[in-house]
């Protein structure tokens, strides 16, 4: 008896408990996800859900992620960081609630704007970061990119070795602010990038 009611005190003590509670997923090739319900450390007063869409040449990598918000993330929370250089596509978007399980369900966040909005950016690719890009081509910014973007670095992305890379290309503001360390999926190391306003044609 005594067994069961310690059992049932400490059932309560994790539903009622300070700590809230997040579901915790990160699935590859899809825009859903669910997965184990986590109770997130005491700082952590978000759970986030999101996608992140990541081309490169043909390859498209499309995660879908929920977890605990780390603190220092929340500003990037409903914010579209996108960079679009010539031969790539890094997107990403999420969302943050504040009560317990609240990132579950579906992964509700608004797709990609792919409009052009009269904005032009130099881009180019190149994977020998070594060098700067040599052969550069003009970009049309599309939704919310009204800034023009220089990467250069590392970039790995889940299931494939690191790479260095230089790109260029239209961005968010957003991106430059919070992007890079706000990826759940790519990773960056290493790596350098500069902002400037794009021109508007
Ligand atoms: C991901 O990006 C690729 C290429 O940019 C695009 O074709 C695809 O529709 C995108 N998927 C989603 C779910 O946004």
């Amino acid at each position: 008896m005594r067994a069961i009611l310690a059992a049932v005190s400490m059932f309560q003590a994790v539903i009622t408990g300070d700590c809230l509670l997040c579901e915790q997923c990160f699935a590859l090739h899809t825009s859903s996800c669910s997965g184990i319900i986590t109770q997130c450390p005491p700082d952590v007063t978000h759970c986030v859900a999101g996608l992140e869409n990541s081309t490169l040449g043909t390859h498209v990598i499309l995660t879908a992620f929920k977890d605990c918000l780390e603190p220092s993330q929340k500003a990037a929370c409903g914010r579209e960081l996108s960079f679009n250089p010539p031969a790539g596509n890094l997107w990403t978007n999420s969302r943050c609630c504040d009560s317990d399980f609240c990132n579950s369900g579906d992964v509700k966040v608004p797709p990609p704007d792919n409009t052009p909005n009269g904005y032009i950016c130099e881009g180019c690719t190149s994977d020998q970061s070594a060098q700067l890009c040599t052969e550069t081509e003009d970009v049309q910014c599309t939704g919310k990119q009204n800034t023009c973007g220089t990467f250069k670095g590392t970039v790995s992305r889940p299931g494939e070795a690191g790479g260095e890379y230089t790109f260029k290309g239209c961005t968010t503001q957003d991106f430059c602010k919070f992007g890079i360390f706000n990826l759940a999926s790519t990773q960056t190391h290493d790596y350098g990038l500069k902002c400037f306003p794009a021109l508007k044609v």
